[in-house]
């Protein structure tokens, strides 16, 4: 069954050690130990948000992860985290056999100290020369991920960063592709361009095993692909990292917030640094309140344009088992 995308999908296996190279994104609060171990269990590839989790949080996190499934599992760690190394320590304790790096260009000695206990390395590259750089110092792994995904994004969407990345890359280096993909076409289409695997989010994120909120999950459902927006930047001073979320009070609020903090700024009333502070404060918790408390209306919805694609609630085996007869039925087309 699925031997045309298990072929195209061979390397990519190989590299996770799994039975399907599709992996579920890390998503803050969403992919912890249940969906994380579903995923695994199911064939795929989990992978634990760490986000702002110190590093005892993810001791346990790990732990409780691996009581759940003894298949392999990622563990994603943003780079600008304070305790970065400590959090790689924890990883190493714990032999976590793959790290993903997220959130920027990894910090001088990150990439080595993963090395060191014999994980490997996926990184995010946003252009073709730095992708270059960071597979020539060391990264095992690139994960491409364009603009229709959710949470964080960069400015480029994902059919056109395949057609930089891949062609150039694919014969020799490992490169997943992230963004956007609600069906099996769209994984045939990317392993066929010479991607190893794919990496979805939102696809994944109220599968019956995700314990978001009942009313995120709702929110998802009745959401079609232009309700995920992107927040928007109003003063080029204070730089917001994009972020595509469900439309709600609180995408407006956080514009509404930019415009008082830059009038504040106007007035000498906080210098730039402050400034900027209370803008990330602002969305500090957002994502935890409309993930976990249920708040649809004032927390932030992350949720990518595939999210029309995602109508009810189903365990995660039948949306692998789908995606992958999907594929198939592509590639003998
Ligand atoms: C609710 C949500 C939270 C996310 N949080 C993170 C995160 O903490 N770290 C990260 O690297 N990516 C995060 N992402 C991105 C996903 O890992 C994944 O790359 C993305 O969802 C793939 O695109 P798709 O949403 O179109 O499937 C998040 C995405 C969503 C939807």
């Amino acid at each position: 069954m699925h031997d045309k995308t298990r072929a195209l999908m061979q390397r990519g296996c190989q590299f996770l050690g799994t039975e399907y190279a599709i992996l579920c994104g890390a998503m803050s609060w969403v992919s912890e130990r249940n969906l994380v171990s579903a995923i695994s269990n199911a064939g795929g590839f989990g992978v634990i948000a760490c986000g702002a989790m110190t590093p005892d949080l993810l001791d346990t996190e790990i732990a409780a992860t691996k009581a759940l499934t003894a298949k392999p599992f990622g563990v994603n760690l943003i780079t600008m985290h304070p305790m970065l190394l400590d959090l790689i320590a924890v990883c190493a304790k714990h032999g976590v056999t793959h790290v993903v790096l997220a959130g920027g260009i990894p910090p001088k000695g990150s990439v080595e100290a993963i090395k060191e206990f014999g994980a490997k390395v996926l990184v995010f590259a946003p252009t073709l020369a730095l992708a270059k750089k960071l597979l020539r110092s060391g990264a095992d792994a690139l994960v491409i991920e364009g603009s229709e995904a959710g949470g964080h994004i960069g400015p480029v969407a994902t059919s056109v960063l395949a057609q930089e990345f891949l062609p150039e890359l694919s014969a020799e280096h490992v490169v997943f592709v992230a963004g956007g993909i609600g069906r099996g076409d769209m994984i045939a289409a990317y392993l066929e361009m010479g991607a190893v695997g794919v990496q979805l989010g939102t696809r994944f994120a109220c599968a019956t095993e995700s314990i978001a909120h009942p009313a995120f999950k709702k929110a998802f459902f009745r959401a079609n692909a232009r309700d995920a927006i992107t927040s928007v930047q109003v003063d080029p001073r204070l730089p917001v990292i994009p972020v595509r979320a469900l439309k709600n009070k609180g995408t407006e609020e956080f514009t509404a917030k930019q415009i008082e903090v830059a009038k504040l700024l106007d007035a000498g009333a906080v210098d730039m640094g402050e400034a900027q502070l209370q803008i990330e404060h602002f969305w500090a918790g957002a994502l935890r309140r409309a993930v976990i408390d249920g708040d649809v209306e004032s927390g932030s919805v992350m949720a990518g344009q595939s999210v029309g694609m995602v109508n009810s609630e189903e365990p995660v085996a039948e949306i692998i088992a789908q995606l992958m007869d999907q594929s198939e039925a592509a590639l003998a087309r």
